[in-house]
């Protein structure tokens, strides 16, 4: 594994780490859960992201993790880092979702009892509340980290100049922004149009980014064309472009630049993802370890040549409505 520095902080992330929004909830045995985190562990992915919400049901990803954290890790907590979120849809009520301090410290202690945790490493808010004051969503997180129950915070989906506005705010409070996660891929590169990556090194905060396979349409399995079975397609999630035989095209002319690298088309994703010294990690999903083994492969190829990246530029293009 590699090890990249967070930013100005003094925490380091693996270039790979893994997500449990999708596939980990109610429904996942612990087997399967398990058997993901720890081929990902074993190979030095020490960095599990979850959310209040994620399952489904909302919570069921995180109270399935802190089994896996009970039975599979019990002795590798110092070695591990787990984050999680608040600020999407978690329960009934004006307190059950966005930015407030009562939601953001609620669901914190809720976090911490599904994943039987005393703390987490990294809490974010995960989306930019255009209705509370940006003071009492940072003044929240600050709390958070004072009163330990976590190590780090981190702003998720913020616009650009909330971010940045809300990282001086942090750091008044005497707790500095650790990372902003963006969503970030080949096919939606509408973060970095917008500057995130030059505001957060300016800033001294990393990156990590996620669906940098577009939920799974930036791999081979999609090459034939036939979307039915995909994640993205059951989520409604598609890119733009993708639902029709153009989009298909761009996938299978990706897949070639890819394979003259000597990379799948989703290495050859994450690794494009990689470049930019900004992002400190990639934040990938998984429905099986073998997926995991594959992503890492990508790392013993992170180089572009102009040439390959202006090739990759001509076929992408924004998704604009995801
Ligand atoms: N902050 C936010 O708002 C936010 C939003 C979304 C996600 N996230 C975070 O980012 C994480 C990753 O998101 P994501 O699941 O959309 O990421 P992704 O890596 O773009 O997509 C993951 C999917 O790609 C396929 N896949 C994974 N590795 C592969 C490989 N090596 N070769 C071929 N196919 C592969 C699998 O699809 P199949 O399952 O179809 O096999 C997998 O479920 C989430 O778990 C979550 O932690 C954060």
């Amino acid at each position: 594994m590699i090890y990249r520095r967070c930013g100005r902080s003094g925490l380091q992330l693996p270039a790979i780490s893994l997500g449990l929004w999708q596939g980990f909830g109610g429904s996942a045995s612990h087997e399967s859960v398990s058997a993901r985190c720890r081929r990902a562990f074993d190979l030095g992915i020490t960095h599990f992201d979850l959310a209040n919400n994620y399952g489904p049901p909302p919570g069921s990803a995180e109270a399935n993790f802190g089994e896996v954290l009970r039975r599979d890790f019990r002795t590798n907590r110092d070695e591990i880092l787990i984050s999680s979120k608040a600020g999407y849809h978690m329960w009934d009520g004006p307190y059950g979702s966005f930015g407030s301090r009562k939601h953001l410290i609620a669901s914190c202690d809720q976090s911490l009892a599904r994943l039987g945790l005393d703390y987490v490493d990294i809490f974010y808010s995960h989306r930019f509340d255009p209705d509370t004051p940006l003071e009492e969503t940072m003044g929240a997180l600050a709390h958070l980290v004072q009163s330990g129950k976590a190590l780090y915070v981190g702003l998720s989906n913020y616009p650009v100049a909330a971010a940045v506005r809300g990282a001086k705010l942090l750091q008044s409070e005497g707790t500095p922004c650790l990372i902003l996660q963006p969503r970030y891929s080949i096919l939606d590169q509408q973060v970095e149009k917008e500057g995130l990556f030059v505001a957060a090194a300016q800033n001294g905060i990393g990156t990590i980014c996620y669906s940098p396979l577009s939920q799974g349409l930036l791999s081979d399995r999609y090459l034939s064309g036939d979307l039915t079975a995909s994640r993205a397609s059951a989520t409604g999630r598609l890119a733009a472009g993708m639902e029709n035989e153009a989009g298909i095209e761009r996938l299978r002319a990706l897949a070639q630049i890819a394979e003259a690298r000597g990379q799948t088309l989703a290495q050859m994703a994450l690794a494009w993802v990689l470049r930019r010294p900004e992002v400190t990690s990639a934040l990938v999903g998984a429905s099986r370890p073998e997926q995991i083994e594959l992503s890492v492969g990508a790392l013993s190829r992170l180089d572009f040549g102009a040439d390959e990246l202006a090739a990759i530029d001509r076929l992408a293009f924004l998704a604009e409505d995801w």
